[in-house]
């Protein structure tokens, strides 16, 4: 998880205005592990290409789902969860009047009813880091040809990945998944994402 997301914006210009409403809700409430800009920037660009419906699991105060709306055609639909309901309620107001937005309040497996999905962004809940997370099921929550996304991994040089001295098998789950073509984004020295297209196939 991103210690400092949200200061990391700090001094950031040209934002669009929903990032900076989702920002100013996150800073209001304490919220520090809002997604980095450059993680937002790349769901901003991979929003571009949903046709119908983009999901996010651990929606926080929203920065994220902020990025993936203000990327996205109109008539999209994008659904949120967040099991924190204080948090989650907060993000609703974020995104008050944008009727085309759902933020759920609970486990991130209630988004299952929802899919499946273009684009799904895995950002809490799901990913299968945690101990007892499962990862979700992109042969169900992806549409065929549909795009994964797991941020927050430590960039790291070699094969087979090691974090924290260990075989990191949560991320290997992602970039070995059979249904999937998968790949390491390294957005920052300290900051790479899993990106993974659904074949088609
Ligand atoms: C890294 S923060 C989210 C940042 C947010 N996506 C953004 O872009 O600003 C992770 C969030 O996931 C939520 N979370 C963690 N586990 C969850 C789960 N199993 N189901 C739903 N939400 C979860 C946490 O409460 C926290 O708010």
């Amino acid at each position: 998880m991103a210690t400092s997301g949200t200061d990391a914006y700090t001094g950031q210009d040209g934002l669009p205005p929903l990032v900076r409403r989702a920002l100013a809700a996150a800073r209001a409430h304490g919220f520090p592990h809002s997604c980095r800009p450059e993680q937002g920037r790349l769901l901003h660009a991979l929003a571009g290409g949903a046709r119908g419906r983009i999901g996010e699991t651990g929606t926080g105060l929203g920065v994220g789902l902020a990025w993936l709306l203000s990327g996205a055609a109109p008539g999209v639909r994008l659904y949120g969860v967040e099991r924190d309901a204080d948090r989650a309620r907060a993000a609703r107001e974020v995104f008050a009047g944008r009727d085309e937005v759902t933020v759920l309040t609970g486990d991130w497996r209630r988004i299952e009813e929802y899919g499946p999905f273009d684009l799904l962004v895995l950002d809490g809940g799901g990913q299968g880091k945690a101990p007892g997370d499962r990862p979700a099921d992109v042969e169900r929550l992806l549409a065929p040809g549909g795009t994964v996304v797991v941020d927050d991994f430590t960039p790291v040089a070699g094969w087979p990945p090691v974090h924290d001295g260990r075989v990191d098998r949560a991320r290997l789950h992602w970039l070995e998944h059979p249904a999937l073509r998968a790949t390491e984004l390294r957005l920052a020295p300290d900051l790479s994402t899993v990106v993974g297209t659904r074949l088609l196939v």
